[in-house]
């Protein structure tokens, strides 16, 4: 009886491995593929599940959930690598993240940017408030005002927007502005920054939650956890008018009627992954 078994198992191991090696490529079929398990493709798919859609599968490369909201542990403390703000607390557009944020009793703080110390290469502290006045009344106050006038006109870097309002980093507080406002927020420069995205800056709320501020989108993400397949690093997306084939790096295929990719504009600008046929100019021209 034993030896029966073991030479069933041994049969079984075989046929196993004999099948994968003369098919290379696994298929599975799905109605639809959400590629990419951060905020976009975790909304998206919880919206087709409330809809009674539930022949959906999510397809991401990293072994967990969140993308750009995601929490590390250091030192035994919880420490966000990604998201970390709710920006514009007070603007009816972000009150579905505050009511989550209070739902969960999420700790953290609130902040309008004024408690501010700048210090000088010796350590002195030069914090200098009628310069920071200085920018906000020629600059954030009036931004959006004199986009709004700009509207349909051809963008142009953000130094020379600031130049047309009057502004001019001619001292180092002047520059420790700019580098908060552009190299900080942007990681770009305000000569590469376009003018059209600068803001005014509003209240925002810094989480500082052990939970992490992935914790908030819970009930998003549980009820796909059987849907989510972690660890697969999708490499082509064949499409055409009526169905995507998408294929991973660990040589599985998999099949659906439609797919929403999620992936970052940087992702798409990389060769990380191949669209057949290729993305059309006018989507690569938002690519960065
Ligand atoms: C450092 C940092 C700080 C930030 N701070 C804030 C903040 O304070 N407040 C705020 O509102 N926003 C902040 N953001 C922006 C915010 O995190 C993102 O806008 C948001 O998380 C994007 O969600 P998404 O689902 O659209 O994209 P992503 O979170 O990027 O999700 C895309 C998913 O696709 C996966 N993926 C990519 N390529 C592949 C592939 N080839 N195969 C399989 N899977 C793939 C990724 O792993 C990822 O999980 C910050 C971003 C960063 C990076
Ligand atoms: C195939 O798709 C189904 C959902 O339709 C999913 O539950 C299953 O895990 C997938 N299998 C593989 C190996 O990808
Ligand atoms: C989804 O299905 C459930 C139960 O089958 C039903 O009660 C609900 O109304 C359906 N929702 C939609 C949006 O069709
Ligand atoms: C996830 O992957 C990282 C590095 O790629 C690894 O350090 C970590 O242990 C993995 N975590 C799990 C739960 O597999
Ligand atoms: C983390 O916690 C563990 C268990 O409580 C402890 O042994 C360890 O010293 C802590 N590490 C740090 C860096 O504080
Ligand atoms: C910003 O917050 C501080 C302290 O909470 C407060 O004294 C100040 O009036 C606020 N400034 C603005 C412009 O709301």
């Amino acid at each position: 009886m034993y030896i029966m078994f073991k030479i069933i198992l041994h049969l079984s191991f075989l046929f196993l491995v004999d099948r994968s090696l003369s098919s290379p490529i696994k298929q599975n079929k799905t109605k639809v593929l959400i590629l990419g398990a951060g905020l976009s493709g975790i909304k998206a798919a919880k919206t087709l599940l409330d809809r009674n859609i539930t022949d959906i599968l999510i397809l991401e490369g990293k072994n967990y959930t969140g993308g750009r909201i995601h929490a590390i542990e250091f030192a035994n403390y919880s420490i966000e690598t990604g998201a970390n703000w709710i920006h514009f607390v007070n603007d009816g557009e972000t009150k579905p993240i505050v009511d989550r944020r209070d739902a969960k009793k999420m700790q953290g703080l609130t902040s309008n940017y004024s408690d501010i110390l700048v210090r000088d290469e010796a350590g002195n502290d030069i914090t200098d408030f009628a310069v920071l006045r200085e920018f906000y009344d020629k600059i954030e106050h009036k931004i959006e005002d004199y986009q709004l006038k700009r509207k349909g006109q051809p963008d142009f870097p953000a130094r020379v927007g600031m130049q047309m309002m009057g502004w001019s980093a001619e001292q180092p507080i002047k520059s420790v502005i700019e580098y908060f406002n552009f190299d900080f927020e942007f990681a770009r420069s305000p000569e590469v920054v376009s003018f059209h995205n600068m803001f005014e800056r509003g209240e925002d709320f810094f989480i500082a939650d052990g939970r992490g501020v992935w914790s908030m989108y819970e009930d998003l993400y549980k009820p796909l956890e059987a849907k989510t397949l972690l660890g697969k690093l999708v490499k082509k997306i064949k499409y055409n008018a009526d169905s995507v084939e998408v294929q991973t790096s660990d040589g599985w295929s998999y099949q659906a009627d439609y797919a929403l990719c999620t992936f970052s504009s940087g992702v798409l600008a990389s060769d990380l992954v191949t669209f057949e046929p290729a993305l059309p100019d006018w989507k690569k021209r938002g690519h960065l």
